[in-house]
């Protein structure tokens, strides 16, 4: 990384600011119109603060007031903060999903950095898909970048018990429609599970995405864990602009440190936090960004030798309170040892090792030591076979043991759809040891490839009091998710992936030692199914859906837009020169 300092007429806002010509005339009046005086600014590194607060974003409601704090980070250091809202991706207010939008706030972001006077950023972020999508849009452009995170919100709380986010909402609904708890109940569960801003307090995908970004060192250390309503997060806003203007003037750009170690670490730290499955997808796409190849072969060959270790739900009891107080991040981290190379460079300009110099584990019950894990290994399970060709994902940290070595007759759902019509009807054929196949519910099919991929379980079935079955679709699950569930199969039924072909009776076989997933049909009659397939019309006929279904890559790419990888140009490089 650069040891020289630069000058201020080397930044890039200098272009906009310093030069005398007319149309900086028209930048400086303008922003004297906003209040500013010259000295304000002039020869100031500009901060742009892509902050993704909104009315509907529930996770991110104290943006509004860590903004503040940001900015007052960046003035103290000598900088000059302009804060720019970007698209929230809500993740329980969007339709039909926020994956369908992840590369579109990817693009805003890196074009409110390549149009704008910025010199570096900060990225705010936290819930769900917002983490990677800031991070893909500001690797792009590479200008120095520092991701501010939401922080998890606080435990909730029903009648005196600890609720997690998610996961005990699939439980206590799973209850209901089971007649185990009353309608009172359930509300009483609706009022108490989500109390204080901040992003979901499980290791769900927001949880697992800042804690792999911290990782990565695109973070101040420490910053992911710190409950988001704790005075802590506060102070980490404003040390956080403080850094950035640093960062400016010494030039650190994140592909100046971010390495395939970089992501390796990112990804054994995923997995010593028995994190979520949709960090895959969005890891990949964040390597590819950095001109890196992270295959999602590689969380599989990272997971043979990582225990996990954090005993967050939804594999564990506790949550991201407790982990924080537990010594959170750099805790985890010092007990993975030498799983982790300490030797990657971070935002800061110290290495992971220094950066986690010192951390202690204050509660060995929610951070366990590699002799005591909560899973010795397989936190994550990459699979491939005859209804996966190029691959499909599942969690074994996170469902009932006796499916790891399973086969099962299949009962299909063309879609959604049919799905919810048909899944409780008393006349399904269906049993405890079947398979359920959803189609249509990709990146393609759904489209946007949603977070159903936890299938519901049959009421009668529930009644029964079966709580996990074999559950085989192409599309994501939610991090707070559990249940031996078969999720990114590639390729996607809608494209004619054998997810497509299966019917009702087939046989399924699941076996996760030897990471495989089958379908029992012959060649012969694979080829006769595939001959016959049809491929449906496409989901969109207009405007950014068009856009989405004509670039949108499948799920082991990433679900990147093909237009946006390093090798289809500009990407790390900056921009071009803009006048
Ligand atoms: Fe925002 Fe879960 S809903 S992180």
């Amino acid at each position: 990384m650069s040891q020289t300092r630069k000058k201020p007429e080397e930044l890039r806002s200098h272009r906009w600011y310093g030069v005398k010509d007319m149309r900086s005339f028209g930048h400086r009046s303008r922003t004297a119109q906003m209040g500013y005086h010259r000295s304000d600014y002039a020869g100031k590194p500009v901060i742009a603060i892509i902050n993704t607060w909104s009315d509907i974003n529930p996770c991110h409601t104290h943006f509004k007031q860590r903004v503040e704090e940001v900015k007052r980070g960046v003035w103290q250091a000598g900088g000059f903060p302009v804060e720019m809202p970007a698209l929230s991706l809500s993740e329980p207010m969007q339709k039909p999903t926020t994956m369908l939008y992840r590369n579109l706030l990817a693009m805003e972001t890196e074009e409110l950095l390549r149009s704008y006077p910025a010199d570096g950023c900060v990225l705010m972020g936290g819930c769900d898909k917002t983490t990677p999508a800031l991070i893909m849009g500001a690797l792009a452009m590479n200008l120095p970048t520092i991701f501010m995170p939401a922080g998890p919100m606080l435990r909730g709380d029903y009648k005196g018990k600890y609720l997690g986010s998610g996961s005990d909402t699939w439980k206590y609904w799973a209850e209901l429609r089971a007649g185990n708890i009353t309608e009172a109940d359930w509300q009483d569960v609706e009022d108490g599970i989500a109390r204080s801003p901040g992003h979901c307090m499980t290791m769900g995908t927001a949880s697992t995405m800042t804690s792999a970004t911290e990782v990565l060192g695109l973070t101040l250390p420490g910053a992911a864990s710190i409950p988001a309503p704790d005075s802590r997060h506060a102070q980490m806003a404003t040390l956080t602009g403080k850094a950035i203007v640093e960062m400016v003037w010494t030039d650190v750009k994140p592909l100046d440190f971010l390495t395939a170690a970089s992501f390796d670490n990112a990804v054994t730290a995923v997995l010593g936090l028995g994190g979520s499955t949709n960090s895959i997808v969005h890891l990949v796409a964040m390597a590819k960004r950095a001109g890196i190849n992270l295959t999602i072969d590689r969380f599989d060959e990272l997971a043979r030798q990582t225990p996990v270790l954090a005993n967050l739900r939804p594999s564990g009891a506790f949550l991201m309170e407790d982990f924080y107080y537990a010594g959170g991040l750099r805790a985890l981290l010092g007990q993975l040892g030498d799983l982790i190379d300490g030797s990657a460079r971070q935002c800061n300009g110290r290495t992971l090792a220094e950066n986690i110099a010192g951390c202690q584990v204050y509660n060995a019950e929610v951070i366990r030591p590699r002799a005591n894990p909560l899973v010795a290994k397989d936190g994550l399970a990459v699979l491939r076979g005859s209804l996966a060709p190029d691959g499909a994902i599942i969690k074994p940290a996170a469902m009932e043991p006796r499916f790891h070595k399973h086969t099962g007759r299949a009962v299909v759902f063309k879609d959604y759809n049919d799905m919810a019509a048909r899944i409780d009807d008393p006349a399904l054929d269906i049993d405890a040891t079947c398979a359920i196949v959803l189609q249509s519910a990709g990146p393609q099919g759904a489209p946007g490839m949603p977070e159903w991929g936890q299938l519901p379980i049959p009421q009668k079935l529930l009644k029964q009091g079966v709580r996990d079955m074999l559950r085989i679709s192409d599309a994501r699950m939610s991090g707070t998710s559990y249940g031996a569930c078969v999720l990114h199969v590639t390729p996607e039924s809608h494209v004619g992936g054998p997810l497509a072909l299966v019917r009702d009776g087939d046989m399924i076989s699941l076996d996760i030692a030897a990471r495989r997933v089958d379908l029992l049909i012959s060649d012969d009659e694979m080829a006769r199914r595939k001959a016959a397939w049809q491929p449906p019309p496409p989901k969109f006929t207009r405007g950014y859906g068009v856009l989405y279904l004509k670039h949108i890559q499948q799920a082991d790419k990433g679900c990147d837009f093909d237009f946006l990888e390093p090798e289809a140009k500009q990407a790390g490089t900056g921009e071009p020169e803009i006048h």
